[in-house]
C-alpha cells in the first residue's frame, strides 16, 4: 500500500481511487467486527510476551494522528516483574499491574499546546491503536487512568518533569477463567445525533445550577457542580448512572470491596432474621453485589435470593460475579424494579434488605412502603443507612460532598432517628444497632443510647 517510506522521508499512500468510495479491502467489515470484540481484561496469567511483539505493539500505537505532527508522545514499556510490583503498589493495588505482560506507560511533553487538550487527545488516539493492534494479535489488554502517585512513578522510571505521565495500558494473556465479558454499550441512538445536539433526558445528569461549568473548576475531589441529592434525580437517572458505571471494573471476585464496607457488612448481616428452606429474600439496588455474595454465603443455601435492581447491566455484572466467587446461581433470581417499584406481589417475600440504599434514592419513604406491600406479615426488613447524625455525617457534608459524586451514583446520609421513626410508622422493631465510631474503618456494634450515634445505623423491623 505505502513506498518510498524511510526514518527521514514522508510516506506517500495510494490514492483510493477514482471514485474514493471502493472500500480497501473486501473484509473490511469483518475487521471491523473483530476489533469490536475487544473487551478490557483486568484478569491476566503473568506469561511474558516477547519484546519484539511489545515493540511491534508500541509501534502500530505510533501511526495514530497527533496534533501538528508534533508526535509529542513517549511510551515506556515495563516488563521487569519487580517494577510492575512496584508499579502495582503505587498504583494503591490494581492486580492487574502486577500480573499483566507488561504495563505501557502514556506520557507526553509539557510546556506545549495548540488547546483543546490536543497532546492529550494524541496520546489517546496512540493508546487505542495500540489496543487494536495487541487485540488483533490475540493479547487482550486494559486502560488505566488510576495509576497512583505520579511522583513516585516518574521517580521509578526516571521521567523528567517536562514530561506528564497520563496513565498505562496493560497488556497480557487473560487468565481462561477471565470474564469473557464487554461492558455494555448505551443504544447508538443515545449517542449521537444529526445537526443538532439530542439526547434523552434520562441519560443527562443534573448538576447544580449554574450560568456556565469551566472545566477547569471541576476537579475529583472539589466539583462545585455535583450534585449529591438523589431527590434531584429522577429514578431513570439514577439507574442509567449506575449501570453504566459498575463496568469501571470487572465482575471478579472481591472487587469493589472496601475495609470499611468489608467489616461492617459482618455485623450487620448478624441482623439477618432466621430464614428457612424455600424463604424468598430481596436485596434492593445491590449495584456490584458486594453485599449479595456475602448475603448469599449467609443465607441457607435453599433459601431463594432475589436481586431488585435499576438497570438490567447490575444484574449481568452481579450474576458473573457470583460465578467468580463460585457461589452458585439457581437460586439467585435478577429482577428489574423501574422507578423504584418492586416487582413483587403483595405480601410474597419473607425478608427485604437494604444495605446502605435508602439514601440513595429519591423517595425513600415511598420505598418503605414498597418494602410493607411485598412483605408477608410477620417478614422482616433489615436495613442500614449512613448516619448524617454521625463524625462520618459531619464528614461527608464538609469533604466528602464536595467531591464528585461516586460511581454508586448520589446519596445523602439520613439522620439515624428520622430512618428510625419512618421504620417505626411501618413496623415492630426488633433489633437496632449502631456501626463504628470512626468517620471510617472500624466496625464497632453500638447498643444502648449510643445507636443513633453510630457511622451506620442498622435495624431489623418485623411487619405486624
Ligand atoms: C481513559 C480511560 C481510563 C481508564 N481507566 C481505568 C482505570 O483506571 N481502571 C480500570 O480498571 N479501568 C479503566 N478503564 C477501563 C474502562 O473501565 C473500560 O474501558 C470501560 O468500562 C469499557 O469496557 P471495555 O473496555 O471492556 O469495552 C479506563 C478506560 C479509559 C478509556
Amino acid at each position: 500500500m505505502s513506498k518510498g517510506a524511510t526514518a527521514n522521508a514522508p510516506m506517500t499512500v495510494e490514492p483510493v481511487g477514482a471514485t474514493a468510495l471502493a472500500p480497501r479491502r473486501p473484509d473490511w467489515r469483518e475487521i471491523l467486527d473483530v476489533l469490536a470484540t475487544r473487551c478490557s481484561c483486568r484478569d491476566f496469567d503473568g506469561s511474558p510476551i516477547d519484546r519484539s511483539v511489545l515493540a511491534e505493539i508500541v509501534r502500530d500505537g505510533t501511526e495514530a494522528p497527533s496534533s501538528c505532527n508534533q508526535q509529542q508522545w513517549h511510551f515506556i514499556v515495563i516488563d521487569d516483574p519487580a517494577l510492575k510490583l512496584r508499579a502495582h503498589e503505587i498504583s494503591g493495588g490494581n492486580h492487574h499491574f502486577a500480573e499483566c505482560s507488561a504495563l505501557i506507560y502514556l506520557c507526553f511533553q509539557k510546556g506545549w499546546t495548540h488547546g483543546n487538550f490536543s497532546v492529550v487527545q494524541s496520546v489517546a488516539g496512540a493508546a487505542y491503536h495500540m489496543m487494536l493492534s495487541a487485540h488483533l494479535r490475540g493479547f487482550s489488554a486494559i486502560w488505566n487512568a488510576g495509576i497512583g502517585d505520579k511522583v513516585a512513578l516518574a521517580e521509578m522510571m526516571g521521567v523528567p518533569p517536562t514530561f506528564e505521565i497520563q496513565g498505562a495500558l496493560a497488556i497480557g494473556r487473560p487468565r481462561p477463567s477471565a470474564p469473557p465479558m464487554k461492558a455494555p454499550r448505551r443504544p447508538f441512538t443515545e449517542v449521537h445525533s444529526w445537526n443538532r445536539f439530542d439526547r434523552p433526558a434520562v441519560t443527562r445528569y443534573p448538576v447544580k445550577l449554574a450560568d456556565e461549568y469551566p472545566f477547569f473548576r471541576i476537579r475529583n475531589d472539589d466539583n462545585p457542580f455535583a450534585l449529591w441529592d438523589p431527590r434531584q434525580w429522577s429514578w431513570g437517572q439514577i439507574g442509567d448512572f449506575r449501570g453504566y458505571s459498575v463496568w469501571a471494573k470487572s465482575p471478579l471476585a472481591g472487587v469493589y470491596v472496601s475495609r470499611r464496607q468489608g467489616a461492617a457488612t459482618k455485623v450487620e448481616l448478624d441482623l439477618l432474621p432466621d430464614l428457612q428452606t424455600g424463604a424468598r429474600v430481596v436485596e434492593v439496588m445491590p449495584w456490584g453485589g458486594t453485599y449479595s455474595v456475602e448475603l448469599r454465603r449467609r443465607l441457607n443455601p435453599k433459601v431463594e435470593l432475589h436481586l431488585a435492581e435499576l438497570s438490567p447491566h447490575n444484574l449481568t455484572f452481579i450474576v458473573e460475579r457470583f460465578r467468580q466467587e463460585q457461589l452458585p446461581v439457581d437460586r439467585l433470581h435478577t429482577e428489574l424494579m423501574p422507578q423504584g417499584v418492586l416487582p413483587h406481589a403483595d405480601a410474597s417475600v419473607d425478608a427485604v434488605v437494604l444495605p446502605q440504599v435508602l439514601e440513595h434514592m429519591p423517595d425513600p419513604q415511598r420505598m418503605l412502603d414498597e418494602v410493607r406491600r411485598v412483605l408477608k406479615p410477620g417478614g422482616h426488613v433489615v436495613a442500614s443507612i449512613r448516619n448524617l447524625d454521625s463524625d462520618y455525617g459531619r464528614h461527608w457534608h464538609d469533604v466528602e460532598s464536595r467531591a464528585q459524586i461516586p460511581n454508586q451514583g448520589p446519596f445523602q446520609p439520613l439522620p439515624a432517628a428520622t430512618v428510625q421513626g419512618w421504620l417505626a410508622e411501618r413496623f415492630i422493631a426488633e433489633r437496632e444497632i449502631g456501626i463504628g465510631r470512626e468517620v471510617s474503618s472500624d466496625a464497632t456494634m453500638l447498643d444502648g443510647s449510643d445507636i443513633l450515634a453510630g457511622r451506620l445505623y442498622a435495624a431489623r423491623y418485623r411487619r405486624g
